[in-house]
């Protein structure tokens, strides 16, 4: 375990004003290095139905792979461990349905790592 979760009252007030929106909502968390956007995240998403997914620019069936295995408990109808997401249209509108009747909460952390790999990543998240 680490230190305990210390300040950053102003940054969890905002997430959860964020949170308490209805409907889709896209949140963007930036900082320098180091500067706690993970720690902050992970702390945000304790305890809420929450799909936490760390890029680290593997190909891209292998991140799909990783967040069908976070994902599957919230997706209903299909068997994600046997059926992965294929593409990342279809890993967000599979999380947009599991959000229908109860806010889901998809933390994808190093994003940049993501959209190295792949490029049509922002785009899908506009349209979403
Ligand atoms: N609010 C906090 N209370 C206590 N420790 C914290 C807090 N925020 C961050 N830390 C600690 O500081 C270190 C850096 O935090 P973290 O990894 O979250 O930063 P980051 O911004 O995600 O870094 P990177 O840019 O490398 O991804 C970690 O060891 C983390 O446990
Ligand atoms: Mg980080």
């Amino acid at each position: 375990m680490g230190p305990a979760f210390v300040n950053r009252r102003d940054e969890l007030g905002l997430l959860e004003r964020w949170w308490a929106r209805r409907g889709p909502q896209l949140a963007v968390v930036w900082g320098r290095r180091r500067v706690g956007k993970t720690a902050l995240l992970h702390h945000f998403a304790q305890g809420r139905r929450a799909v936490f997914h760390t890029g680290s620019r593997r190909p891209a069936g292998d991140e799909l792979a990783t967040l069908s295995r976070s994902a599957a408990r919230f997706v209903e109808g299909r068997d994600l461990l046997l059926n992965p997401f294929h593409d990342w249209p279809d890993a967000l509108d599979s999380l947009a349905q599991a959000a229908q009747d109860e806010p889901l909460l998809l933390v994808l952390d190093e994003l940049p790592e993501l959209v190295e790999v792949s490029p049509e990543l922002p785009s899908v998240l506009r349209a979403l």
